[in-house]
């Protein structure tokens, strides 16, 4: 079968989603072959294929070319919604400052958006960071972000510097994180008759990539199963959810790297107690594809973005072991509340119709519980701040919910 015809069968599996172009598909073809070469010895975990799904080299759907972020892409972020997620993270950003000096680093900055706006905003309140560091895994986009900062704020683009690495330690300021804990690779799992077992990926006669339950626990599950907290939960037969491993060790580099200050992570999720509800029997996987979201993750190899919501109780733990202290936990709506959203726009709106009415829609996709409010959750993760700031952090004046954790 031709390539362009398997894409186009995949299409009409997901309904009414538009056709990819001949460049995409051509790109495609390439990841699937790369794949379908290493899946005809053997079949892979599920983890390693969303691996080179996302970031293979110059293959993956986050290292290539193709529009990702905004409304010519697959999803929209916050900071693409509104400035004003920007300008009420700013705040945050300027209260700790105040205390530490220092500077900003942001992990995975899509369009670089959530840099600009952060940065106008400090520059008016006065308080820029002494510099913006970036951290950005795909090439494409670090070199989207270069372009874009350099063109919109010339006069501030001196701060900015991008870093192939977190710096080893003796970091002082914020450490920021909007929607890139989702983006890590998950393990997948299923409790079959015979236990929990890894799901893998195996290749069909037809040439489709098909998720297979395989017969074994890899023991990076099973290790994760046997601890305490996790050995609470019991998982019905045919139970089906995924655990993000990566994240623990990735908290420890922050913390080690963090010498005084707040890590703000951003990102859709839950406290352990509800990711793993009894009827979330088929996990949280799911993707992206030209702002349409389905759960078929092995089609469009590359095309689409895959994610898997947040375990805000596991980053509450692994910052624990990471002697970081907790300092608080809420959900978007009223994390940006605290941070004073709304009075920011009702200022910036002035007396014009046209310019209140389009930032109470924005506004309101970013707080309203049906829209990004509820299930979108704030964490902070501080150490070295005084007490009177890291247990009174503005973001969550409103309400703290780290009871739920
Ligand atoms: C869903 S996008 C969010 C982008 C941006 N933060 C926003 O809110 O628009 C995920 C971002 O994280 C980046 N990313 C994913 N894994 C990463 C990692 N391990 N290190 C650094 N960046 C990463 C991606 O390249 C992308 O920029």
């Amino acid at each position: 079968m031709l390539y362009a015809d398997r894409i186009r069968h995949q299409i009409q599996v997901l309904g009414n989603v538009p056709e990819p172009s001949s460049d995409a598909i051509a790109h495609s073809e390439k990841l699937y072959e790369h794949l379908k070469q290493q899946l005809s010895n053997h079949p892979l975990p599920f983890h390693d294929v969303m691996e080179q799904l996302l970031h293979a080299p110059g293959l993956g759907y986050y290292s290539a070319g193709a529009h990702k972020i905004g409304a010519a892409g697959d999803f929209v972020t916050a900071p693409e919604i509104s400035s004003f997620f920007g300008f009420a993270l700013a705040q945050q950003c300027l209260q700790v400052l105040k205390e530490t000096g220092g500077s900003i680093l942001e992990f995975g900055a899509g369009l670089g958006t959530l840099a600009k706006d952060i940065l106008l905003q400090l520059e008016v309140d006065n308080c820029l960071p002494d510099n913006y560091f970036i951290v950005e895994i795909s090439a494409d986009l670090r070199q989207r972000q270069q372009v874009r900062l350099k063109e919109e704020i010339p006069h501030l683009y001196s701060k900015i510097s991008w870093l192939e690495q977190l710096p080893v330690e003796g970091f002082g300021g914020v450490i920021l994180a909007n929607e890139v804990i989702d983006a890590m690779p998950i393990h997948l799992f299923e409790n079959t008759a015979d236990g929990v077992k890894d799901l893998q990926v195996i290749i069909e006669d037809d040439g489709e990539l098909e998720l297979d339950v395989s017969s074994y626990l890899s023991p990076t599950l099973e290790e994760w199963l046997s601890r305490d907290e996790i050995s609470r939960l019991s998982f019905s037969q045919g139970y089906r959810s995924e655990v993000n491993l990566a994240m623990e060790s990735w908290i420890a580099s922050l913390a080690k790297c963090l010498n005084k200050g707040l890590i703000l992570l951003v990102d859709y999720g839950y406290p352990r107690h509800e990711y793993y509800l009894p009827e979330r029997t088929e996990g949280t996987l799911n993707c992206h594809y030209r702002h349409h979201s389905h759960d078929k993750v092995l089609l469009l190899a590359g095309l689409q973005d895959i994610t898997a919501h947040v375990d805000f109780t596991a980053i509450a733990e692994s910052a624990s072991d990471a002697q970081l202290s907790v300092s608080g936990y809420t959900n978007q709506a009223s994390f940006l509340s605290g941070c004073g959203i709304l009075q920011m726009a009702e200022q910036a709106a002035d007396n014009d119709l046209d310019t209140q009415m389009r930032l109470a829609q924005q506004i309101r996709t970013l707080i309203m519980p049906d829209e990004m409010g509820e299930v979108f959750k704030v964490i902070a993760l501080t150490k070295e701040l005084p007490i009177d700031v890291s247990e009174h952090l503005i973001g969550f004046a409103f309400s703290d919910l780290r009871h739920q954790l």
